[in-house]
């Protein structure tokens, strides 16, 4: 399963990138006005942390400005996705932008139908947002199930399922558990999918039993190297 980070905070994508964890990132208006500064200087400086697709959000709704503002976007890196709602006219700008040979992300899906007619426009990626399907009561995990099911049905259906609205590292399991392609987290999910307080117990037995030794791995030449390395 790929991950994506679902945030435009630089620092944040930064630290993540260095973990060699990060196969793309999601953005979306909130996040980016979140973010603050210029949208298109965001997008290219992502661009260049991440070598995967960049999602990024047009905001016109009508297909001809969209089509426009998906070009320009498109321009910035060869890793941008242009993210479009699923709207008609969001649509027919994904299949317009999938024949130019962008990646188009097909954001905002909230039922399987919605996913069937992403892959028939040539979604490079359908993003169904479990959190907020659950926060109204359904069951987002649910609707991804029934998403792959139906692709699987079509071998050459190439669009890939992306899931949104993720609020845990339990979702992300359970998204993997089902063959979903990626799952889009904010930075916070991706730090709690590491942690295990049973992890933390047995480092902690381990070092301390390490210490009674009184061994070193490295020796003080080599520690004072790898510090020096560090400081310069
Ligand atoms: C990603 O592409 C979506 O924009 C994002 O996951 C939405 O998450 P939210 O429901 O937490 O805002």
């Amino acid at each position: 399963m790929k991950f994506f980070v679902d945030t435009a905070d630089l620092d944040q994508i930064r630290e993540l990138a260095e973990t060699g964890l990060v196969d793309g990132v999601t953005t979306n208006p909130s996040l980016v006005a979140k973010a603050g500064g210029s949208f298109l200087d965001l997008i290219a400086e992502i661009c260049r942390m991440v070598h995967g697709p960049v999602s990024a959000e047009v905001t016109a709704t009508d297909h001809a400005t969209m089509l426009a503002e998906g070009r320009k976007l498109a321009k910035i890196a060869p890793n941008v996705a242009v993210k479009v709602p699923l709207t008609p006219d969001g649509l027919k700008t994904c299949k317009t932008l999938t024949n130019e040979g962008v990646m188009v992300n097909v954001t905002l899906c909230f039922s399987a139908g919605q996913a069937l007619l992403a892959a028939k426009a040539g979604a490079t990626f359908i993003s169904p947002f479990v959190g907020r399907l659950d926060d109204v009561g359904s069951f987002g995990m649910a609707l991804i199930a029934d998403i792959l099911e139906i692709y699987n049905h079509y071998p050459m259906i190439a669009t890939e399922v992306l899931v949104a609205s993720v609020r845990g590292p339990q979702q992300v399991i359970e998204a993997a558990k089902l063959g979903a392609h990626i799952a889009t987290m904010p930075p916070s999910v991706v730090h709690q999918l590491y942690r295990h307080p049973l992890t933390e117990k047995g480092l902690e037995t381990f070092l301390a039993d390490w210490e009674k030794t009184g061994q070193r791995i490295l020796d003080s030449g080599e520690a004072a190297a790898l510090a020096a390395g560090k400081n310069g």
